[in-house]
């Protein structure tokens, strides 16, 4: 209690249709300019980015990476992200993955001929976080490139484990018998930011990296039946290679069958001080492993700490934790060590009362050796009564307390003053399906109010209230702030339609990118179905829209150049620049001409002169100087 009610905002700026264009449209009023472009350099003296994408490994180790998600804007004096510098300050991004038939020159593609160590050490240092330092400059935002702050914290760069899972049996490993140092975060998909001021970034697809170099999966056995069921549990498949990377030909780091370990010290949040460019980044194993998706930090009450996080796979589960200890402003180094103690709960989503009424209640379960369902027997075996080993099997534990597998979990964000928590759910294709989720597992589930469609094509946002409106409550009602669907090829009474607020004019599919502004504005992004014809027809390119969460009326804000999905989101604190990334443009057809080159499905951003797509930031403004979306 105490905050004060958020202030009524509006959406005052005119809706952009849906687009098929291979470009970036803002609404009027509104301008735009890329920044930051894969391969642009991060430090003074760094290599040219090559247009025939021949750069090596050491090249791109001082440029910046590729596929762009998450990322936040720090301001310069290390305030905070609401009262301080709105001209200059260190942007943190996510660089994902790497999308292989632009990413190399000609004739160079994972595991072919050409293949070899400093191509792996390219896709290496492609991935992970960068730091830039950016400042506006008669208009522009630019680059400081001889600034002390930029780093490239790439999938290479010694990291620490921290929390109860650091040390265990687990998660050490051959080069690493301690369990505590490891190297490189990779698969980072959204993001988070601390009262602290430090950067949070979420290990997602983790699984794709490893395999067993050269050898056919299917020859090479697995250490034991209990790893077989761990490894297969988080991958949600039997034995494949890793075919879109295949960093294992030349890194046994990534062969599971010599360093079966290492697959352990993946699947975390991991915090970066940008303010400390000799910081070793912290794996948070209290946070939990699995397919991390973003972490949304807010305080309770008792101002000890809450992270809302989802874990992104096809029914998968919906998690949070609070802290041990209580955030202090004026105990800084204690409160550093908040993420390092505390409770991971999983949610229950019930149907409440009624059914088919588009809510409900919640519940959060302990993940804890003591809980009930996690206790002895079987359990406690699966465990070794070792809380460590039990964040290393989040999932395993997840499962046996009875979580609820939702759509898909994206992106969590809480409202600046209500502190209510929504969610992007983005599809979830085998909803109602008779397959198994993982092998030997069970079957996916069927609708449920939070999830109310089997085969859902075109995803949900979830919002909850936790009781008394304080985040560590155990308890939560819940409902659907927006069905996404096409409105245009259904009828109301089908749920394929979406819910009221989804028209033919801001129709959307697979929300994804989610935060508010401090204002109190919903900003959405997408991820989904481009292809503008059939279930997606009337839909276009990915884009971004915002809600009011008073009215739930969603407007559609700006659409993407071609093949794109829109990610990331953060402001200067004034709110007058806005930044996204624009994450794989061009994805989708991987098809090369006569000469072999690849066939660029998306000239985007370089345009005329564009030998790649290539992602990028974007930073949009008002030309009247005020904050977007006002
Ligand atoms: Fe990397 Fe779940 O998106
Ligand atoms: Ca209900
Ligand atoms: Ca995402
Ligand atoms: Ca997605």
């Amino acid at each position: 209690g105490g905050e004060t009610p958020a202030k009524p905002v509006e959406l005052n700026f005119k809706a952009v249709p849906i687009s098929t264009a291979d470009t970036v449209v803002v609404p009027e009023g509104y301008q735009f300019a890329v920044i930051s472009r894969w391969g642009d350099p991060l430090f003074a003296g760094a290599p040219a980015f090559k247009a025939d994408a021949s750069n090596g490994g050491d090249d791109q180790a001082r440029q910046l990476g590729y596929n762009h998600d998450g990322l936040h804007f720090f301001p310069i004096d290390g305030t905070d992200s609401v009262n301080g510098s709105s001209v200059e300050g260190l942007m943190v991004t996510n660089h994902e993955y790497t999308t292989p038939e632009y990413f190399y020159p000609v004739g160079v593609q994972p595991g072919n001929a050409q293949w070899n160590l400093d191509w792996v050490r390219k896709s290496q240092h492609a991935h992970g976080v960068s730091v830039r330092h950016l400042r506006l400059a008669n208009g522009k935002w630019e680059a400081v490139l001889d600034s002390p702050f930029n780093r490239s914290v790439n999938a290479n760069v010694a990291m620490q484990l921290v929390g109860p899972a650091a040390g265990n049996r687990l998660v050490r490993t051959n080069a690493d018998p301690s369990g505590t140092r490891c190297f490189g975060t990779f698969g980072n998909c959204g993001n988070g930011y601390t009262l602290w001021n430090t950067y949070l970034t979420c290990e997602e697809n983790f699984t794709d990296y490893f395999g067993v170099g050269t050898a056919d999966p299917a020859t090479v056995n697995y250490p034991d039946a209990e790893y077989q069921a761990h490894m297969e549990r988080y991958k949600g498949s039997g034995k494949t290679s890793s075919s879109s990377y295949r960093w294992d030909h030349y890194d046994n780091r990534f062969n599971w069958a010599m360093e079966p370990n290492e697959y352990n010290r993946c699947g975390w949040v991991v915090e970066i001080d940008p303010f400390d460019p000799n910081s070793t980044p912290k794996k948070l194993t209290a946070l939990g492993r699995f397919k991390h998706e973003n972490a949304a930090m807010t305080l309770a009450d008792d101002k000890r700490v809450v992270v809302y996080m989802g874990d992104d796979q096809v029914s998968e589960y919906i998690y949070k934790f609070v802290s041990d200890g209580k955030y202090d402003p004026a105990r800084p180094a204690l409160n550093r060590l908040l993420l390092d103690k505390g409770t991971l709960y999983v949610a229950r989503f019930l149907d409440g009362a009624a059914q088919g009424d588009a809510m409900g209640v919640g519940e959060w379960i302990p993940l804890k050796l003591d809980t009930p369902a996690l206790a002895g027997g079987t359990l406690g075996a699966l465990f070794n009564q070792d809380m460590g080993e039990l964040l290393v099997k989040t999932r395993q534990a997840a499962d046996a307390v009875g979580a609820t597998p939702m759509d898909r979990p994206e992106w969590i964000t809480t409202h600046p003053t209500t502190r209510e928590a929504y969610v992007t759910l983005t599809n979830n294709s085998s909803r109602g399906s008779s397959s198994a989720r993982y092998p030997g597992g069970p079957q996916h589930p069927g609708a449920n109010d939070a999830n109310p469609r089997t085969g859902n094509q075109y995803g949900q946002i979830v919002r909850w209230r936790e009781k008394n409106g304080d985040p560590a409550s155990l308890t939560f009602e819940w409902d659907i702030f927006v069905l996404a669907g096409n409105p245009t090829l259904y009828p109301r009474t089908d749920l394929r339609s979406g819910s009221a607020n989804v028209t033919a004019d801001n129709t959307f599919n697979s929300p994804d990118g989610l935060a508010f502004d401090k204002r109190g504005l919903l900003w959405i992004e997408t991820d989904g179905n481009y292809s503008n014809t059939g279930a997606y027809a009337g839909q276009g390119n990915n884009q971004m829209l915002v809600a009011n969460p008073a009215t739930k009326e969603i407007r559609r804000f700006m659409t993407g150049p071609i093949g794109c999905e829109v990610t990331g989101l953060t402001w200067t604190p004034d709110q007058k620049y806005l930044f996204i990334n624009i994450q794989h443009p061009g994805e989708g057809p991987s098809v090369t001409d006569a000469q072999n080159n690849p066939l660029m499905a998306s000239k985007w951003p370089d345009d005329a002169t564009a030998t790649r797509p290539r992602p990028a930031t974007v930073v949009i403004w008002k030309q009247d100087g005020s904050a977007v979306g006002t």
